[in-house]
């Protein structure tokens, strides 16, 4: 098939790259010149594991080009498959700015009848709209194809879909076949619903996943008043195959999906007259969790906070991504600043995109020991592995007392870091019995 990919972001590159590797012939196209001038030198403007090689050989095969969107002539092909930004505006709801935009310009190219697919997130209703209105009269046929990539293992959720999810106009069969030999060779079952259900699909799976999240640290932080260990509870309530599997209590979600995709369906509802309490606790709790750290440090430093080193371990909203938007670790950053202080801080691959993003006075270090390095307490804010591994005995060795650590995602050995001297505060784990091994016994 003949695709065109609108939005070289996360979604439309792994997209772009992955129809390619499989064997269509695909254009991705931006308006971001930077962008697409970096990608047609061979680059890529963000880090995902497993990215740069397959662009390389599908440009390689000559499956795969790159233009930007004023140099495109002529027919978009089959598909013209729409993966631009929708960010949040500033009352909540989803801005679909850039989505219109792409559905203009694909109406306004003088040939070709390409089915357009949705793969962008767009609150329920929208497509609907895009056919009524934008796309009225134009004889273009209209698809969701919802996005359920996660950054970090992003080609591989492509090629191992859990669902493909199509939604389309009823007797619609044409447009679904067109979606089912875009992931020829992908093996998943299929969701063929309407156009409002598939985009509901999507924004209800996120927000479900960031309610566990909520719901855990909720528990968590009932486990810290009444002595209890969130790793035995999650353990233990994992065990019932109806509660979905083990969740991690922690500084909450972050990211470029969950955050916005709750609050634009909050701001649905809002707008809706529907009821959705739920995900207004949701966001609270969300918003809450992520200063925990900064609750420890007041209550053990008795809010001396000012002239206080402390290091924080790990930028990006999670490990194996460079994507800092909305990351816990910001608002953590800047609240500590404000409180006067001394920040370093160290992340494997998201220090230039956070770097604009946090105060200046924040000193970036080449590595997690230069980070702790005199600091007096430490907060790990993204579970990336070689945190995990780090020599905690040198990291331990640089410090000043009280070797204060906050593990924000509970990912350390309680046990093992108190032995080698650091006072140990989890999320949820902070009962008597934290630091002793769970026993799990198997009848
Ligand atoms: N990032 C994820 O993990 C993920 C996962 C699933 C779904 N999604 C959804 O996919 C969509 C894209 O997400 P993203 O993270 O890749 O976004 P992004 O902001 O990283 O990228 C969007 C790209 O679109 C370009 N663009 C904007 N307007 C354009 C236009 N009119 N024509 C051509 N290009 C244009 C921008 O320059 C940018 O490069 C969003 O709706 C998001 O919610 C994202």
């Amino acid at each position: 098939m003949d695709i065109t990919v609108i939005g070289l972001g996360y979604v439309g590159t792994v997209a772009a790259a992955s129809l390619a590797t499989a064997g269509h012939h695909v254009l991705g196209i931006d308006i971001d010149q930077d962008r697409t001038t970096l990608m047609r030198s061979g680059a890529i403007p963000f880090y995902e594991p497993g990215l740069g090689e397959i662009i390389q050989s599908a440009v390689a095969t000559g499956c795969l080009r790159f233009a930007h969107r004023d140099a495109v002539e002529g027919p978009l092909g089959d598909v013209a498959l729409i993966a631009t930004g929708t960010p949040q505006t500033e009352g909540g709801a989803a801005d679909l700015n850039q989505v219109r935009s792409a559905v203009s310009w694909i109406k306004s190219q003088p040939s070709g009848n390409p089915v357009v697919v949705m793969k962008s997130t767009v609150p329920p209703g929208t497509g609907q709209r895009i056919i009524d209105h934008e796309l009225a009269g134009a004889g273009l046929r209209y698809v969701s194809n919802p996005e359920f990539l996660r950054e970090g293992q992003a080609v591989m959720d492509w090629r191992n879909p859990d669902r493909i999810v199509v939604g389309a106009n009823p007797g619609d069969t044409e447009s679904v076949a067109v979606i089912q030999a875009m992931h020829a060779g992908v093996s998943a079952p299929y969701i063929v619903t309407d156009i409002t259900s598939a985009e509901m699909i999507k924004y209800a799976s996120n927000a479900f996943l960031a309610t566990r999240i909520s719901f855990i640290n909720e528990i968590a932080s009932l486990c810290d008043r009444v002595g209890a260990s969130i790793d035995a509870v999650s353990d233990g309530m994992a065990m019932d195959p109806r509660t979905g599997g083990r969740i991690f209590a922690g500084v909450g979600y972050g990211g470029s999906c969950f955050p916005k995709d709750v609050r634009a369906l909050d701001h649905l509802g809002l707008t809706s007259g529907a009821n959705v309490e739920l995900l207004r606790s949701v966001i609270n709790i969300n918003n809450r969790q992520r200063l925990l750290p900064l609750y420890a440090l007041r209550e053990r430093f008795d809010a001396n906070m000012a002239g206080l080193r402390v290091a924080v371990l790990g930028l990006a909203f999670k490990p194996n991504t460079d994507d800092i938007r909305d990351a816990p670790s910001l608002d953590l950053i800047r609240a500590l600043v404000d409180e006067g202080s001394i920040v370093s801080a160290y992340d494997p691959e998201a220090m230039a995109a956070a770097q604009p993003h946090l105060p200046p006075v924040v000193s970036l270090t080449e590595n997690a020991l230069e980070a702790a390095n005199q600091a007096q307490a430490v907060v790990l804010i993204t579970e990336w592995q070689q945190f995990v591994n780090a020599d905690w005995r040198d990291i331990a060795r640089s410090m000043r007392p009280p070797r204060f650590v906050f593990d924000g995602r509970n990912a350390l050995d309680a046990g093992e870091m108190q032995r080698l001297g650091f006072e140990y505060i989890g999320v949820g784990r902070n009962g008597p019995g934290e630091g002793q091994p769970l026993d799990r016994m198997v009848a």
